[in-house]
């Protein structure tokens, strides 16, 4: 299962980004937030990243003005390996090298083409593995 969740900041590219899964048929559970009245986002941060932490989700989205505050908060949750991309490349590396499993967005730095565009590079991108895994397992080692 997907989850995702936006502060106000990520609101408006949440919501274009809930309408191109359920046009692919994603199955997909939003977390809010469900306006766009001034909210905290490392609330959401937690719902997303709980989710994904627990294997309750197994893959989540995360939206705030710049993404930073996502970011930081979600990596906060053990399993959670949550991405801030930018750009094609970095969306497409993200799954690739880092087995990201929460994509992190700016909704203030990106139109919300390009942020429709990066999730959808995530989402057919496949996990190289390998190499990459021995790296991954380094990570979990620092969690234990
Ligand atoms: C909210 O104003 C803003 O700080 C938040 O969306 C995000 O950019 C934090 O990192």
């Amino acid at each position: 299962m997907l989850v995702i969740g936006s502060d106000h900041g990520g609101y408006e590219l949440k919501s274009a980004i809930l309408k191109m899964l359920s046009d692919r048929g994603i199955d997909c559970t939003d977390f809010g937030t469900d306006g766009p009245a001034s909210v905290d986002y490392p609330d959401f941060a937690a719902k997303v990243a709980g989710s994904v932490s627990s294997g309750e989700a197994n893959r989540g989205i995360l939206i705030c003005g710049t993404g930073i505050g996502m970011s930081i908060s979600a990596n906060k949750f053990a399993g959670v390996r949550a991405a801030l991309v930018h750009d094609e490349f970095t969306a497409q590396m993200a799954k690739e090298h880092n087995n990201a499993n929460i994509l992190v967005l700016g909704g203030r730095v990106l139109s919300i083409e390009k942020g429709i565009r990066f999730v959808e590079v995530w989402l057919d991108t496949e996990f190289e593995g390998g190499r990459h895994q021995n790296r991954l397992d380094k990570i979990s080692a620092v969690e234990q």
